[in-house]
């Protein structure tokens, strides 16, 4: 394949979402008595639990004529197509066509199927590249129980995951964007900016503040893509101290994602159940009002502003970010040599 070709499909596959990844697709309470039908990385799936709770997702496609799974029922194994019954099971087979007792294409695989997790109060799916076994998953201390309480939001937005991930590589806005919101007015305004490489990412960080306002973010890559960053938190705003934020970002296709937010505290006992209280009785709200500053920046931004930018020094962290995913995305679009 020629170079440009190769530079071509790379640029659809950072598009769409790089694979060989872990990603949230919903939050484990949207998947309940019924099929869900979702639509991620440019993919339809349908995603049901079976008699044990335990999820399954394949294809969201009836292999008899293409009627969206999801719409039709939960047979707990199986799903049954709304159009005429025909019923696919876990393994993406076609297990059973009740409309005449049988048929030659059953127990043939044939749609696609998914490896499942559910973890952190969200379900989250395998998408390879060409057929690779799923890597271990490995999510932030905020988020795997023990001392930390993590309670997760997730929105729709209308842009491309990349904006989302960017703007998360990006905590000066903070002290502009959210200036007035209840946890980023303190502070300065100016900064300089560097970045420090970890064991599974890096730190993009304000060298002239810390602990104030949103002064550090960290990319990490542990099976999945995730972000984490923390802000300072007012006594009045209860237990626990910073308050941490675990960000994941799931493309939908090239103009549409899913944001995954864990809001976290390390809180235990009385204090995590005060905490929780207060979360849902009055902050939550004021979160979701910050939410909805980044997203309607990121959705009045157009698909091809990052072609027509002037950067400064403060964007290194997102351009780092960048240059990891573009590299990441040729990679996977590269054939593989035998050796
Ligand atoms: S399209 Fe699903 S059963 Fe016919
Ligand atoms: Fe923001």
């Amino acid at each position: 394949m020629d170079e440009t070709a190769l530079k071509d499909q790379a640029r659809t596959r950072l598009n769409t979402g790089l694979r060989d990844l872990w990603y949230p697709v919903v939050a484990s309470w949207e998947v309940a008595e019924a099929p869900t039908g979702v639509t991620r990385l440019g993919e339809k799936i349908v995603l049901w639990r079976d008699g044990q709770g335990k999820v399954n997702a394949v294809e969201d496609r009836c292999p008899h004529r293409g009627a969206r799974l999801s719409m039709g029922w939960n047979l707990g194994d199986r799903v049954a197509c709304w159009y005429h019954g025909v019923e696919v099971d876990a393994a993406g087979r076609m297990a059973a066509v009740p409309a005449i007792g049988r048929c030659e294409a059953e127990k043939r695989a044939r749609n696609r199927t998914y490896h499942v997790i559910e973890r952190a109060g969200a379900i989250w799916l395998w998408f390879g590249n060409d057929g690779s076994e799923p890597a271990e998953l490995t999510l932030p201390e905020e988020v795997n129980g023990g001392e930390w309480e993590a309670i997760l939001c997730t929105a729709h937005w209308s842009c491309n995951y990349r904006y989302a991930a960017e703007n998360v590589m990006d905590p000066m806005h903070g002290a502009y964007l959210h200036s007035v919101s209840h946890s980023m007015a303190e502070g300065d305004k100016t900064a300089t900016m560097r970045a420090r490489a970890t064991d599974h990412g890096f730190v993009f960080e304000k060298t002239n503040q810390s602990g104030i306002n949103f002064d550090w973010t960290e990319f990490g890559a542990t099976g999945a893509y995730w972000q984490r960053l923390s802000i300072p938190y007012r006594r009045a705003a209860g237990p626990g101290g910073s308050f941490g934020i675990v960000g994941l970002v799931t493309p939908v296709d090239s103009t549409n994602c899913r944001v995954f937010f864990w809001r976290c505290r390390k809180v235990q006992g009385w204090q995590r159940d005060a905490w929780k209280f207060l979360y849902r009785a009055r902050l939550e709200t004021l979160h979701w009002d910050v939410l909805e500053q980044d997203r309607l920046i990121l959705e009045g931004m157009d698909d091809d502003a990052r072609e027509h930018e002037a950067l400064y020094a403060h964007d290194a962290g997102l351009v780092k970010l960048r240059r990891l995913m573009e590299a990441e995305a040729l990679k996977q679009v590269t054939p593989k040599v035998e050796a």
